[in-house]
């Protein structure tokens, strides 16, 4: 496998940082995640929009940006993942400075640029059968909005949910549910497909925005309002959202069912719906 790093292409286990690298340091860096369906890159531009407004924020600016979508198909191509599904990971960090200092290195490093095409095995069973999820309170910082590698919480609360014999974690912040610990949660709720608004305490996901457009597509009622743990204990089908598994039925909150214990009938449409829409961009492509 190829990976690029900071202007080469070089072999997998070949690639290595250095050690006063402000990612490494600080978590001073900043990372995106896109699917390939057969080489294809799904919503792009809508990933390449919110890690330019990460980069804004994070003030890091990264020469090669222009070149990332190239950079990620040519790899895609060397590592003979043209005909799978894939992801492609980004990774940008402010660079090696020395001495360790927080303050931004007066003359600025050049970023680290890090990008890896990974092999993706779609799980069957989890789209099949759906998963078991717990509740965990939310700890983070208030700009979860930005993709940075500051994930400690999220490892964690992940772990947790590994521990408790289940597969993702929902944080709940002052009672109310924000999203998952790689994922975006969406509960249907008096017959509406409900999901947090947009807030900087939350990553605006690339799948919760298709499937909220799907949901416009085939009429379904959705909302973006805040809704309480007690109202997704109560809801009648919830399921998350995330780049790697589109639409995951969950049947299992904190060991209680959810509706009937099975992936509900508004959950299998929007999966389908995605199914269909990626089959289309793919022919589009
Ligand atoms: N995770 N919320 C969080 C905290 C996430 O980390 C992710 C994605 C999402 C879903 O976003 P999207 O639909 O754009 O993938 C929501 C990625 C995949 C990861 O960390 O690997």
């Amino acid at each position: 496998m190829f990976v690029y790093l900071n202007g080469q292409f070089i072999p997998h286990e070949e690639a290595a940082i250095s050690i006063e690298d402000r990612g490494f340091l600080f978590g001073d860096s900043l990372y995106e995640v896109m699917r390939s369906y057969r080489g294809f890159l799904f919503e792009k531009e809508a990933h390449l929009r919110r890690l330019q407004n990460g980069l804004n924020a994070l003030r890091l600016q990264v020469e090669q940006f222009d070149d990332l979508i190239e950079i990620a198909t040519r790899l895609l191509h060397e590592n003979g993942l043209t005909e799978a599904e894939a992801t492609v990971y980004f990774q940008m960090t402010r660079g090696v400075a020395r001495p360790r200092k927080h303050a931004f290195p007066a003359t600025p490093a050049s970023p680290t640029v890090f990008v890896a095409t990974n092999p993706l095995q779609p799980n069957h069973l989890w789209a099949e059968k759906g998963i078991a999820v717990i509740t965990v309170p939310d700890l983070r910082w208030g700009r979860c909005d930005l993709k940075t590698t500051n994930l400690l919480p999220n490892v964690l609360a992940n772990q947790q949910a590994h521990e408790a014999g289940a597969d993702e974690a929902i944080f709940v912040r002052d009672g109310i549910v924000v999203e998952a610990s790689h994922s975006n949660v969406f509960a249907l709720i008096d017959d509406v497909v409900t999901t947090h608004p947009k807030a900087p305490i939350l990553l605006a996901g690339i799948t919760r925005q298709v499937v909220l457009a799907l949901c416009q597509k085939l009429e379904l009622p959705f909302a973006e309002r805040s809704f309480s743990l007690a109202e997704l204990r109560h809801a009648d089908e919830v399921f998350l959202t995330l780049t790697s598994s589109e639409v995951t039925p969950v049947v299992h909150i904190d060991q209680n069912e959810v509706g009937t214990g099975k992936p509900g009938s508004i959950t299998r449409r929007l999966q389908e719906a995605f199914r269909e829409h990626v089959q289309q961009f793919c022919q589009t492509s």
